[in-house]
């Protein structure tokens, strides 16, 4: 029997948010919320859900391989050359597509554990040794990460804000951090949160693009409310980008997404009402959660992470029997959390109900 690379058998799949579909099928409930995966809690922006209508009679065609439209509208949007940017399948397209431009097996990478999964998932497809470094109440060690960087290592993954925990290293924790990696060791600063932050001292991140070793990400499928499309963006120097080009697939991101990217793109009033919402969502669950004694940690992003100070995976479970999907947090060995997405103010209302059925329980 044909067997696969011994390192892609010791990869722990990624297990997403539970669909709505499902959980309403298997538990045979009618009416099932998702606070599960930090999507938009609003939907898109019904400005791409038209233009996506305009352009259905077009999908016998393949899509523009160098996302033209889009490009030029983001290199606007961004105030960045059109040659310092490039479109993914998702941003989680891009942190694979620079492991394959620059891991190759025995490498090192640097991780902060526990964070985003998927860093982990693709250096271990590349055979890369991971080198983590724990969190310190909750927040990236930037200062101990820095002291794990060797000569042989080629990534250093950033998820800031970070997911699952929400929280974000500053600008001066940044600022110190880049003047200890050295010039042949690629930084990735994944923002996929970066809308939902309203942190004064956030890094200013575009201003690390001219040293030439950094590779900045930012996604639709949050705040821009098109994950169902997948579509992610990656801003650096030209060298790095063109790099990240000849790994690509010619057509890896669909026409449809491209065209609802753009138009999502400029339909900032959407944007805006969603960070609105979640801004509210904020206040609201840390003013509750602080109501009925559950600890918290602050968050930058459009998710929270809850200390239950029980079993994680039981709340979850039943919550999930209430039709409510949150996300048990065993993946990432945070055992006692739960992690929400914000949602809208009655979806948060109710999963705030069933929390509480369960405190007295
Ligand atoms: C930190 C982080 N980076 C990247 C992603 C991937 O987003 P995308 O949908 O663009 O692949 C996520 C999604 O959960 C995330 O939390």
């Amino acid at each position: 029997m044909i067997k696969a690379r011994p390192n892609i058998m010791k990869i722990q799949p990624y297990e997403p948010g539970r669909p709505i579909g499902d959980v309403k099928r298997i538990l045979g409930l009618k009416s099932v919320i998702k606070l599960a995966s930090n999507e938009n809690p609003i939907g898109p922006s019904p400005k791409a859900v038209n233009a996506i209508r305009r352009r259905l009679e077009e999908i016998h065609r393949y899509p523009d391989g160098g996302s033209y439209s889009l490009l030029e509208a983001m290199s606007k949007f961004l105030r960045v050359p059109k040659d310092q940017i490039i479109f993914g399948n998702g941003s989680n397209e891009i942190i694979e597509l620079a492991s394959r431009a620059y891991l190759k097996e025995g490498d090192e990478v640097l991780l902060a554990e526990p964070s985003f999964l998927v860093y982990k998932l693709v250096a271990q497809a590349a055979g890369a040794r991971q080198v983590t470094v724990p969190l310190k109440d909750f927040r990236y060690d930037l200062d101990a990460m820095a002291r794990k960087i060797s000569r042989r290592t080629r990534i250093v993954y950033i998820a800031n804000p970070d997911n699952p925990t929400g929280s974000y290293v500053t600008s001066e924790e940044l600022e110190r951090f880049f003047k200890k990696v050295s010039s042949d060791t690629l930084v990735i600063l994944d923002e996929a949160y970066w809308e939902f932050v309203d942190a004064d001292d956030f890094p200013e991140s575009f201003r690390y693009l001219k040293r030439g070793n950094t590779l900045i990400l930012r996604t639709f499928s949050k705040a821009y409310g098109l994950a169902g499309l997948r579509m992610g963006y990656g801003i650096a120097s030209v060298a790095i980008i063109d790099a990240l080009h000849r790994t690509r697939q010619p057509f890896n991101v669909n026409s449809i997404a491209q065209t609802a990217a753009e138009a999502a793109l400029k339909d900032q009033a959407h944007l805006k009402k969603t960070r609105a919402v979640v801004w509210e969502g904020k206040k609201f669950w840390y003013r509750e959660l602080e109501r009925i004694g559950l600890e918290y940690i602050p968050t930058q992003t459009n998710f929270i992470l809850v200390n239950t100070r029980g079993n994680g995976s039981l709340l979850f479970q039943r919550l999930l029997k209430k039709g409510i999907i949150i996300r048990d947090m065993k993946a990432y060995g945070l055992n006692q959390f739960v992690r929400i997405t914000i949602g809208t103010p009655e979806e948060n209302r109710r999963c705030l109900r069933a929390l509480q059925e369960r405190n007295r329980q």
